[in-house]
C-alpha cells in the first residue's frame, strides 16, 4: 500500500493536502466535520516538530463558495489548538517568504489551490507535476502528505503533482478514509451484507447497486431514489417536492434501467411500505405505497413501517454501509426514516461506514454518537467513487 506519516522523520519541512472544502453561506465558512478530522493530521505533524504547510481548495471559479482560505485558517487553528498562519499566495515570493519564516511546529496554511490557474485542468499526473505551481514549491520541502482523500477523484496538481515530485505520504485521514471505503469492495464479509441507499440522484444510486450486485445481500431504498423505484414497480408515486425540480427529469433518464434493476435483483432490493407527508395543517402523515391513488403530492420521507422493516434487517446484517438519506431529514418531521435507520446500526455491533455528504450530517444534528458507528466518511464524489470500485488518482500516485 502506501507510505503513512510513521515513515517521516520528525522535524522536517512538509507539505500537506487537506481537503476543507466546505458549505459557504452569506460569505462566512460553515465550520464541519473535515476540519475536526484534519485537525489530527496537523496537530500530530506539529507535535513532531515539523514545519507544516497546508493546501486546500474552496469552491470553483464562478461560484458563489469560491472564496479565499482566511476563514479556514482560523476555524481549523480552533481546532488544531494551535495557530494556525495564512499567507494569501499560493507560489508566489510571499507564499515562499512565509514558508522560509517557519519554526519547528509552526502552521501555515496557503491560499485557495483553484485560485492558480494551473490547478484545476484535468490532466495526467506527470503533466501535472511539470507545473510552474509544483516546480516552484517542491523544492522548499522535504516531503508530502495527501491527507484529502474526499478530493482524490481528482487530478488537480495539488492533489497528484507533488505527489510525484516529492517523496508523498499518506495522512491520518487518507488512511483511515480508504481503508473504511474500500471495504465493501474488497473485504470478504461472513454475515450479511445489507446497503441502505437514498439521497436524491438517481445515477448515484444506480451505480452503486450495479456494482455491488454480488456483494450487498439487501439493498434498502429510500429518498427520492427510493421513490423512483417505487414508481417503476407501479405505485403512482412522482410529485416534485417544491423548488426541486428532481423527479421528471431523472424519470425519463433513468426510467428503463430502474425497471431492468426491479427485474434483475428481485428480492435484494426492498423498497418503502409507506410513505411520509406533510398533511394540511402542517403535520407529518403517513400513508401506505398500496392506498397512494395517484401522483398528488409529494413525499418527504419512508413511513414508520418501513423504518421498522429496515432496522430489523440492519440488526441481522454483519456489515451495513448507508450511501443517501431516506428522507428530508434537515425537517424534524421527516427525519424518521434516515435517523432511524442510523440509529438502528448504532445499536448493533456490525461494521459501518456512513457516507455521502450530507447523510453523515444527520449524525449530529440528531445527537447521535460517532463513536457508535464504524466510520462516518468525510467524502462526497470519492465515497461513491470508493464504493463502486474505481480507483482514485490521487491514492494510486501515493502508492507509486
Ligand atoms: C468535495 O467537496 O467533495 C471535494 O472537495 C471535491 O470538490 P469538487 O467536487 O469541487 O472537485
Amino acid at each position: 500500500s502506501f507510505k503513512t506519516l510513521d515513515d517521516l522523520e520528525d522535524g522536517q519541512r512538509v507539505l500537506v493536502r487537506l481537503d476543507l472544502n466546505s458549505p459557504v453561506e452569506d460569505g462566512e465558512v460553515q465550520d464541519n466535520r473535515r476540519f475536526d478530522r484534519h485537525a489530527e493530521t496537523v496537530r500530530e505533524l506539529a507535535e513532531r516538530d515539523f514545519r507544516v504547510v497546508l493546501l486546500a481548495h474552496q469552491g470553483r471559479p464562478g461560484r458563489d463558495t469560491f472564496v479565499s482560505l482566511e476563514q479556514h485558517a482560523d476555524i481549523l487553528s480552533e481546532h488544531v489548538g494551535r495557530p494556525v498562519q495564512f499567507v494569501p499566495d499560493t507560489f508566489g515570493d510571499d507564499a515562499l517568504a512565509a514558508i522560509d519564516d517557519l519554526d519547528g511546529g509552526d502552521v501555515l496554511l496557503l491560499e485557495n489551490t483553484r485560485m492558480c490557474d494551473e490547478e484545476l485542468p484535468e490532466e495526467d499526473p506527470e503533466t501535472k507535476a511539470e507545473t510552474e505551481f509544483v516546480e516552484t514549491l517542491a523544492p522548499v520541502f522535504d516531503g508530502y502528505v495527501n491527507d484529502a482523500y474526499s478530493a482524490a477523484h481528482r487530478s488537480h496538481a495539488s492533489l497528484v503533482g507533488f505527489a510525484l515530485a516529492l517523496p508523498a505520504h499518506a495522512g491520518r485521514v487518507m488512511e483511515t478514509e480508504y481503508e473504511a471505503n474500500t471495504a465493501i469492495a474488497e473485504r470478504e464479509f461472513d454475515g450479511e451484507v445489507t446497503m441502505v441507499v437514498g439521497g436524491t440522484k438517481a445515477t448515484d444510486v444506480i451505480d452503486v447497486m450495479t456494482a455491488l450486485e454480488d456483494k450487498v445481500d439487501t439493498f434498502l431504498l429510500g429518498g427520492i431514489a427510493g421513490e423512483l423505484f417505487l414508481r417503476a414497480d407501479g405505485v403512482p408515486v412522482g410529485r416534485d417536492i417544491e423548488g426541486m425540480d428532481l423527479f421528471d427529469d431523472q424519470w425519463e433518464a433513468n426510467e428503463e434501467t430502474i425497471r431492468g434493476l426491479i427485474d434483475d435483483y428481485g428480492d435484494q432490493i426492498r423498497l418503502a411500505l409507506d410513505l411520509a407527508f406533510e398533511a394540511e395543517g402542517g403535520e407529518r402523515a403517513e400513508i401506505e405505497v398500496g392506498d397512494v391513488a395517484e401522483k398528488d403530492r409529494a413525499f418527504l420521507d419512508v413511513g414508520s413501517n418501513t423504518v421498522s422493516e429496515y432496522a430489523a434487517t440492519i440488526e441481522e446484517s454483519e456489515a451495513v454501509f448507508v450511501k443517501g438519506a431516506l428522507g428530508l431529514f434537515e425537517d424534524e418531521r421527516f427525519a424518521d426514516g434516515t435517523v432511524g435507520v442510523l440509529e438502528a446500526i448504532a445499536g448493533t455491533d456490525c461494521f459501518s461506514v456512513v457516507g455521502g455528504g450530507d447523510t453523515s450530517r444527520a449524525i449530529e444534528m440528531y445527537g447521535m454518537e460517532e463513536s457508535d458507528f464504524g466510520h462516518v466518511s468525510i467524502a462526497g464524489g470519492a465515497y461513491i467513487r470508493a464504493l463502486t470500485g474505481e480507483r482514485l488518482v490521487g491514492v494510486e500516485v501515493l502508492r507509486e
